[in-house]
């Protein structure tokens, strides 16, 4: 099958990328290589990887026309999209424009090009600030706390919509804080073992009770690859670990393995961030057959292991 994944230098792009390919799938990628983060770390997330890739803006619709009309695609991972909770707080027009804008341009063009799958990519952000644990894609999901969780939320309306008019078959995926090699430098994960492997300070908002429901990449790649699978007209699925971690405990096992003690400065938790994520995982697990395998400390482990090798500069 021919495969499109937007977004394919990214984090989890790249990954899903490479295990398309490993499956025999031809993958057309594409990124626009922006600097929200190091765009050297993304080139370095495709290095090597045997896909067709523009570099191309998923905001500029004649342009991605261009890459339908060049390619013949079947399906679509919809991974592309500005990132990052406290940063939406601050220029949420950019992220109405990629997350909401651009993803319709995505699904318009999977209408029109009669595309048999559109994965989105979704977030854990869009359940809010909420005491009742797991969250279930049952429960109501009206009340996000920054611009980054709505726009998920618009892409998952968006998604519906094009389901229910014109048959798009598409599955919206709440991943849930993933982390592993090749992962975002600017979420906590990197940061802490950034700052702690270099004896720099730590900053942690609140107390360290919040807690974080850590999915390592090859298990949400491994739910992508399902889903594109999945026989469905529309669906909401979470993938997470079903584990939440408390932040404390997060960091103390990153002392673990760096063999180093963090030095934490707390601040007040941030405009933006919720008090805790866990993702009730039956229904990844009843339809796409979905099984976490990564327990955080070995996920840690293998975090820690790769940024020593990759990232550390001593
Ligand atoms: N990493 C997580 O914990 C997490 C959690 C929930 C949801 N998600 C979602 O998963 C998807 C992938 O996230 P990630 O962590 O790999 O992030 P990432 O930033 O590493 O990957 C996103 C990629 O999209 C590209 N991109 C952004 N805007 C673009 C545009 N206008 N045109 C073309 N390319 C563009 C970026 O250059 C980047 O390479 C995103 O949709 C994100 O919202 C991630």
């Amino acid at each position: 099958m021919v495969i499109l994944v937007t977004g394919a230098a990214g984090f989890i792009g790249s990954w899903t990328a490479r295990e398309l390919l490993k499956n025999g799938n031809d993958v057309i990628g594409i990124d626009n290589f922006n600097d929200y983060y190091n765009p050297e770390f993304k080139k370095g997330n495709v290095k090597g990887l045997k896909i067709k890739l523009y570099n191309e803006d998923i905001r500029n619709y004649d342009k991605v026309k261009k890459i339908f009309e060049e390619n013949k695609i079947d399906k679509i991972v919809h991974l592309a999209a500005m990132v990052g909770v406290r940063p939406s707080i601050v220029n949420p027009f950019i992220y109405e424009e990629v997350n909401v804008r651009a993803t319709l341009n995505l699904l318009e063009l999977a209408r029109i090009h009669k595309i048999k799958k559109f994965v989105f990519a979704s977030s854990s952000s869009v359940y809010g600030d909420r005491d009742k644990v797991p969250f279930s894609e049952n429960d109501a999901t009206n009340s996000q706390i920054s611009p980054y969780a709505t726009t998920k939320k618009s892409g998952e309306l968006l998604c519906h919509t094009y389901s229910s008019l014109y048959k798009l078959p598409t599955i919206c995926l709440r991943f849930f804080t993933v982390y592993g090699p090749c992962g975002r430098p600017d979420m906590a994960p990197y940061k802490f073992v950034d700052k702690i492997a270099h004896g720099q300070e730590i900053e942690m908002y609140g107390d360290g009770s919040t807690k974080r429901d850590y999915t390592y990449v090859a298990d949400i790649v491994s739910g992508v690859l399902n889903s594109i699978d999945f026989d469905s007209d529309y669906q909401i699925i979470n993938l997470g670990c079903g584990s939440p971690v408390k932040l404390k405990d997060f960091i103390a096992a990153i002392e673990r393995n760096l063999g180093k003690r963090a030095k934490i400065v707390q601040k007040e938790m941030q405009p933006g961030d919720v008090k805790q994520t866990y993702a009730d995982i039956s229904k990844a697990k009843r339809l796409l057959n979905y099984n976490p395998k990564i327990k955080i400390e070995e996920g840690i482990k293998i975090f820690c292991e790769w940024y020593m090798e990759n990232r550390f500069k001593s």
